[in-house]
C-alpha cells in the first residue's frame, strides 16, 4: 500500500504577486454632485466616495486584466502558470471566458487552462481558493487568478455614484512572496434578490437598502461559520478588509462585527483597523470582483510594517454568498509590490466633464455584427479594445 505523505508546502500557500489596474479616465464626484443637484457630502461621507473610474470605449475586463496581469508574471514566472481563473461580474460573452483573450495577450504557454466564474462580487474569492487548492496539488506550479469589473448602474439613480471599474491580478504560488492564505473558512449563502443583472440587461438592477442589510447578514454569518471552522479570534486578527461597493459600506461592516464579537473597541479603533484599506477605492469606485483585492492591494500600499501581520478579508457576492477567511503577510513583502505604478497610473488619469462620462457611458455594443472601429485605441498604450466586428470583439496590445 502506498504512504501518503503530507505537502509540507500545503499551509504555505498564498499570493505571490499582486497588481490592479483601472480606467485612465475618472470622474470627480462633486462633478455628479452638481449636475444631479446633490450635496456632494452625501458622496464623500455619506458613501465614502471620491472618484469615480469610468472605462473609455478601448477599456473593458480585458484590457483592465491584461494591463494588471502583465506585472504579476515576470521574474520567469510566466511558463509556470498551468492554470488562468477570471472571476467577473460583466462577462462579455456568455460562452467564451475572457481569459482566453488575456492568455493570448500576454503570452501564456498552451497548456495552460483557462476557465471565468461568476458570483457577482464574490467569485474571485471562490478563485482564490480553488488556485490554492491546485497548488497544494501541483506545488511547482503557479495559478493566475485575474478578477475584472465595470460596475455600471442607470443613470440618474441613487446607485449611480457606487459604479467604477478596476481589474486585480494575483499569481498563487506555493512560495508566496505577499501573503500566506489559511485554509480556515466560514461561508454564507442563500437565494435573495437583492442585486442582479438579466442576460438582457447591460446594467445591474438593485434594491439597494436590501443589498446593505443583506451584506450585514452575510458577513455576520459567514463570521460565525468562520469561528466555527476553527478561525482565528478577532483578537489575532491586525488588519481587516471588506468588498467595498463603496467605502463606507466597509467602515460600517467593520462597527457591526465589532459589535458581534463584542471587540471592546472604540469607533476610533475600530475604523483604524480597515482605514489603510479604503485609499483606492475611494477614488477608483466599484470594481465587483476585483473590490475585495483593491482593498486589499490599498493595505499593502498605504500600511507600515505589515510582515506577520493578519489580515481578514470578507468577500461578498450578492444573490448572495459570501466568505470570511484570513492571510498573513510575509517577511519582506514590500520588495514585492507595484506601489509606485499603482499612485503613478491613478495621477496620472484625466478628469472627465460631465458630457464626457455619458459619452462613455453609452459604450458601442453592435447586435447585429456591424463593423465599429474603436477610434479612442489609437492614443493609448497598452492592451486595448480595437474593434467589434462580426460579433467578434478584436484585442490588441499598442
Ligand atoms: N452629508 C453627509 N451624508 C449624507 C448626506 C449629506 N448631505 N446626505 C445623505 N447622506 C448619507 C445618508 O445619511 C446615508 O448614510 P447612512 O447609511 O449612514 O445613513 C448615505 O449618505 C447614503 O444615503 P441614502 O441613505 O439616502 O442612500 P441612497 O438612496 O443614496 O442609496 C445605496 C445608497 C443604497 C448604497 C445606493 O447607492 C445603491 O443602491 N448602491 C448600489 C448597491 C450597493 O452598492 N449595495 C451595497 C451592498 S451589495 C454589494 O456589496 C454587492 C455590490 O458590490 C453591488
Amino acid at each position: 500500500m502506498t504512504q501518503l505523505q503530507t505537502n509540507p508546502q500545503i499551509n504555505t500557500v498564498g499570493i505571490d504577486q499582486i497588481s490592479f489596474a483601472t480606467s485612465k479616465s475618472y470622474l470627480d464626484l462633486a462633478v455628479l454632485a452638481e449636475r444631479n443637484g446633490i450635496d456632494v457630502a452625501k458622496y464623500h461621507y455619506g458613501l465614502g466616495q471620491e472618484l469615480m473610474a469610468v472605462p473609455a470605449h478601448h477599456e473593458d475586463i480585458v484590457t483592465l486584466a491584461t494591463d494588471a496581469a502583465s506585472r504579476v508574471i515576470g521574474e520567469g514566472k510566466r511558463n509556470k502558470i498551468s492554470t488562468l481563473i477570471f472571476a467577473t461580474e460583466t462577462g462579455i460573452d456568455q460562452s467564451k471566458a475572457a481569459g482566453v483573450y488575456v492568455h493570448r495577450l500576454l503570452g501564456l504557454r498552451e497548456d495552460c487552462r483557462v476557465v471565468e466564474m461568476k458570483q457577482a462580487c464574490y467569485s474571485a474569492t471562490a478563485a482564490l481558493q480553488m488556485a490554492c487548492a491546485l497548488v497544494a496539488r501541483h506545488p511547482k506550479e503557479a495559478v493566475l487568478v485575474i478578477a475584472s469589473d465595470v460596475a455600471r448602474y442607470e443613470l440618474d439613480t441613487p446607485a449611480e455614484a457606487t459604479q467604477g471599474c478596476g481589474a486585480v491580478a494575483m499569481l498563487i504560488t506555493a512560495e508566496p512572496r505577499i501573503a500566506v492564505v489559511h485554509p480556515e473558512v466560514g461561508n454564507y449563502t442563500e437565494d435573495v434578490m437583492d442585486f442582479w443583472r438579466p442576460n438582457h440587461s447591460k446594467t445591474a438592477l438593485v434594491d439597494g437598502k436590501f443589498s446593505t442589510e443583506m451584506y450585514m447578514k452575510a458577513l455576520v454569518n459567514a463570521w460565525n461559520y468562520y469561528q466555527k471552522n476553527a478561525g482565528m479570534a478577532f483578537s489575532e486578527l491586525d488588519h481587516f478588509c471588506y468588498h467595498l461597493p463603496f467605502s463606507r459600506m466597509g467602515v460600517k461592516a467593520h462597527r457591526k462585527l465589532c459589535e458581534h464579537v463584542q471587540s471592546g473597541l472604540s469607533r476610533e479603533q475600530s475604523d483604524a483597523q480597515l482605514a489603510a484599506s479604503l485609499e483606492y477605492n475611494r477614488v477608483i469606485g466599484n470594481s465587483y470582483t476585483a473590490s475585495l483585492y483593491l482593498s486589499f492591494a490599498s493595505l499593502l500600499d498605504h500600511g507600515k510594517d505589515l510582515a506577520g501581520d493578519n489580515v481578514a478579508m470578507l468577500s461578498y457576492g450578492s444573490g448572495c454568498v459570501a466568505e470570511f477567511f484570513a492571510a498573513t503577510i510575509v517577511d519582506g513583502y514590500q520588495q514585492h509590490l507595484h506601489s509606485d505604478i499603482h499612485e503613478r497610473s491613478l495621477l496620472e488619469r484625466v478628469a472627465l466633464s460631465y458630457e464626457e462620462y455619458v459619452e462613455y457611458w453609452n459604450y458601442p455594443d453592435p447586435v447585429d455584427g456591424e463593423e465599429v472601429v474603436i477610434e479612442s485605441h489609437r492614443h493609448h498604450k497598452g492592451p486595448v479594445l480595437r474593434s467589434i466586428r462580426d460579433h467578434k470583439r478584436e484585442y490588441a496590445i499598442n
